[in-house]
């Protein structure tokens, strides 16, 4: 069994304020629940979540087409990320699922999801496209990003969650934080 902290050995953006949150968050959730997270990179906040469902039968899905051309300063990396996951002993709670991630909500055919985790593009339409296409699928939490982020390259996270999740149950610093039910606000 590994430290709930043992992510820190992985590279990437993603910091303890939110990594502990999210932790908590799954380790309250059912046994069985499945939680998709949105935006991989090398696989930092995907070992934090697997690292909360050691000794479950919860499941963490990674999405992330693993492009190196997308913005960040931690290269995607899909080969990274299974060695980080192995090398942290998860592979037991982790599916790493190598796609755009608006493609994999359109083509998910797994049970609901209790929480969904979205740290992929930040860019305003494709938050908004990710979240029409995993919406029909979560009963549970939305959890987004970089939500407070006010800049140009973080805006469009806060924008396209308040206009399809409404308002947010909690904010972090750098988490947005929403209880979905199932009834999608897909007006445009
Ligand atoms: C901010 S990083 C994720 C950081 C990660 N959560 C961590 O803890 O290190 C954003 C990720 O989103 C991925 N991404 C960007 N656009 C994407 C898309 N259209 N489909 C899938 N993944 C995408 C990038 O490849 C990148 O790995």
């Amino acid at each position: 069994m590994q430290h709930p902290d043992a992510w820190e050995s992985v590279s990437g953006q993603t910091m303890g304020l939110e990594l502990g949150y999210l932790q908590r968050l799954v380790a309250a959730l059912p046994g069985g629940a499945v939680v998709v997270e949105l935006g991989v990179c090398q696989g930092r906040s995907l070992c934090a979540l697997a690292l909360a469902c050691q000794g479950t039968d919860k499941v963490v899905y990674g999405v992330d087409d693993f492009d190196p051309a997308n913005p960040g300063y931690v290269t995607p990396d899909f080969d990274s990320t299974k060695a980080n996951v192995e090398r942290l002993g998860l592979g037991q709670w982790v599916r790493i699922v190598k796609s755009d991630s608006t493609r994999a909500g359109l083509d998910w055919r797994g049970p609901k999801v209790s929480l969904l985790f979205h740290d992929a593009s930040h860019f305003y339409d494709k938050v908004k496209a990710d979240l029409l296409a995993w919406l029909p699928h979560v009963e549970g939490y939305v959890c987004l990003h970089d939500y407070t982020g006010e800049d140009e390259g973080q805006i469009g996270v806060s924008q396209a969650a308040n206009e399809l999740l409404g308002k947010p149950i909690e904010v972090h610093p750098r988490l947005g934080v929403f209880r979905w039910t199932g009834e999608a606000k897909t007006s445009s």
